[in-house]
């Protein structure tokens, strides 16, 4: 039994209407408004969204982990996620409880870092792919270029498809279902799927092409005996220990979903988001040249290389503290509790930011600075836990933080291997556009540069 009486007050914002609180401002730019709430009252404040709905701001590491970790049974994800079980049925990222944990259990062993090294070439071979079918001054849209590449690789490394098969079999649906997903989360409350409205047929429609699609794949599968170590292979041979059972077409379906949107446009955000924090820093973007061609010597990267080229993945660590994809994660009370000393009450909401934590100056010097050697002498370890999230963390941390850490790492050191990315000169301002992931709006156009480097000697091995 918790005692109420005892516990301390959470700070409120004052401001806002009465109706709608602060919904405004908080639409109007979500990251800006988290950051001035947590520099003026530090690591709790309570603010209002709507005439009922109460919200927590969490910027201290502690209490983060208190709710992700420590007390996580008392949450469950908040209504903006939950929203998104009409495409994602039970998935992982949807799923809640029992559901969740059996699921978990079952999909883990197939993004585990050692098993996660063998689709390191596939990575690459997608990345290579792009490479080679660019051209020196050639000028494009880096985002949509990273998607691609993203897709394709999350293509490959479940359905053990070529690019050309996997977007106009999978792809393509699956672009069509996210962008309808996307317009209907943005909305503050989604209209119920049941309302004949035109986008409720829309989206219902690109979501039955798309079930019909991966219904297809798992049947062929199942039908064929055929066992492959892809990512759908390791899924459709999971097992349960406690009963031996394994997953139904549906939860199948429904997990497949999940990770190409819960994979493919964080990934493609982070790339993207790394090549423009390179092209204004020259000085950064030569060293990491320096790393990757003294650690490929003339030829194409390679899965192995990973684990050398430390600049660049220090790079990615960095990039991910300045834009970090996910933002913000959020959960609902689902039995008051107490966190650190303070009442949390059951259908409150409570939000911790990374994009607020990453850029606080309590634990990072220069905080907005880009500076990838702050990574150097394992400041990871250093740091207090929760301070820096890019993934999450406790049982519903990222499923596919190693896989999407690898990706970043192998395909950056592919395309950098090749080619400078220059901002175009009619390039505007690039702003941070804060939708389910961080997106740079209004997109990045950058011309490639070939660049000039040693040939492979042929003798070397
Ligand atoms: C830069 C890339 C990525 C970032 C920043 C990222 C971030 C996150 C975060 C913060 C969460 C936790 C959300 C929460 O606690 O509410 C999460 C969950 C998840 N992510 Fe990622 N992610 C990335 C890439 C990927 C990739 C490549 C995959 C799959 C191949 C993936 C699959 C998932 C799944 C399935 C979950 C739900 C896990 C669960 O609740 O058990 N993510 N991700």
């Amino acid at each position: 039994m918790i005692d109420s009486f005892s516990k301390r007050n959470i700070p409120q914002a004052p401001g806002g209407s009465i109706f709608s609180g602060r919904l405004k401002e908080f639409q109007r730019d979500p990251l800006s408004f988290m950051q001035k709430l947590s520099r003026n009252y530090g690591q709790v404040v309570r603010f209002k969204l709507g005439p009922s709905q109460k919200v927590i701001l969490l910027s201290d590491p502690e209490l983060i982990k208190e709710v992700l970790v420590t007390k996580q049974k008392n949450f469950i994800k908040s209504s903006d996620i939950r929203s998104l079980k009409a495409l994602l049925g039970e998935g992982l990222l949807t799923s809640e409880k029992d559901v969740h944990m059996r699921q978990r259990r079952l999909i883990q062993p197939a993004f585990k870092k050692t098993h996660v090294a063998s689709y390191g070439q596939d990575m690459i071979d997608v990345a290579q792919h792009y490479v080679q079918m660019w051209k020196h001054g050639m000028e494009t849209e880096i985002t949509e270029e990273m998607m691609n590449i993203t897709l394709g690789v999350i293509s490959k490394t479940m359905f053990s498809m070529d690019l050309k098969e996997g977007y106009e079999l999978v792809g393509e649906a699956v672009e069509k279902v996210m962008k309808l997903a996307i317009k209907r989360m943005r909305r503050a409350i989604p209209l119920p799927l049941w309302l004949p409205s035109k986008s409720n047929r829309e989206f219902k429609q690109a979501a039955k092409v798309l079930d019909a699609v991966l219904f297809n794949i798992i049947d062929q599968r199942r039908r064929g005996g055929i066992q492959k170590e892809d990512l759908l292979g390791m899924i459709m041979a999971a097992r349960d220990d406690e009963n031996g059972t394994g997953m139904t077409d549906k939860q199948i379906r429904d997990e497949l979903m999940t990770i190409f949107l819960a994979g493919h446009e964080t990934t493609a955000n982070a790339l993207s988001w790394t090549l423009y924090l390179l092209a204004q820093h020259p000085d950064k973007e030569a060293k990491m040249h320096a790393e990757i061609d003294s650690v490929i010597r003339g030829k194409t990267i390679r899965p192995e290389h990973f684990s050398s080229l430390k600049y660049t993945q220090n790079v990615i660590w960095e990039s991910l503290r300045l834009f970090p994809p996910a933002y913000v994660i959020g959960r609902e009370v689902d039995k008051t509790v107490e966190i650190g000393g303070y009442l949390f009450k059951k259908g409150e909401t409570v939000l911790m930011s990374q994009y607020v934590m990453h850029r606080s100056p309590e634990y990072f010097e220069k905080a907005d600075e880009f500076n990838p050697e702050r990574f150097d002498n394992d400041l990871l370890k250093k740091l207090p836990a929760y301070a820096y999230f890019p993934f999450g963390g406790g049982p519903r941390v990222c499923i596919g933080n190693h896989f999407s850490f690898m990706e970043m790492v192998l395909v950056l050191a592919c395309l950098a291997s090749r080619y400078q990315f220059r901002l175009t000169t009619e390039q505007e301002k690039v702003k941070t556009q804060p939708l389910i992931t961080l997106r740079p709006k209004p997109g990045i156009r950058m011309i490639l540069h070939e660049r000039e480097t040693e040939k492979s000697n042929p003798d070397s091995v």
